[in-house]
């Protein structure tokens, strides 16, 4: 069965509560549970994860190495603009990925038009919330099916 991983970073699992002028009143449960439900339409194994801890992702970014995984999608969120440690985890599994942003990170301070990811992934998406993280899947979904 093919296998997508969506990995999210840091201060997600406060999504709906968090800026909701910026990220929305959506929790990441509501947008875990949409890709749930789009993955048993398409028979893919969805596996999720989210951390506020930058070893925790490098770890789960390894370990996909060896559980099947085929695709990531990731937010990896304030890490974006600061872990090389992420980036190189993703470059040595080389498992292909899509990098989502809730936010339009090109609109915002500075400091969040930089991402140590974009140059790895296959696409990057950002500024359309929620649905974001649907196109990508859908996206992913063409590549590994
Ligand atoms: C974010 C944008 C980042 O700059 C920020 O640190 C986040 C979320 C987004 O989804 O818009 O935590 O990745």
């Amino acid at each position: 069965m093919p296998t997508l991983l969506v990995i999210n970073g840091p201060n997600l699992n406060m999504l709906g509560r968090r800026e909701p002028e910026i990220y929305g009143r959506q929790t990441l449960a509501d947008i875990i549970e949409s890709l749930e439900t789009m993955a048993d339409d398409h028979n893919i194994r969805l596996f999720d994860f989210q951390s506020n801890a930058e070893h925790e992702i490098v770890e789960r970014i390894h370990q996909a190495m060896d559980d099947g995984t085929d695709y990531i999608i990731i937010n990896p969120a304030a890490f974006t603009h600061t872990s090389v440690a992420i980036r190189d985890a993703l470059a040595t599994v080389s498992i292909p990925f899509i990098e989502v942003h809730l936010s339009n990170i090109h609109k915002r301070e500075e400091f969040r038009a930089h991402s140590y990811f974009s140059d790895l992934a296959d696409g990057v998406i950002a500024g359309l919330g929620p649905i974001g993280y649907e196109l990508a899947f859908l996206a992913a979904s063409e590549k590994i099916c």
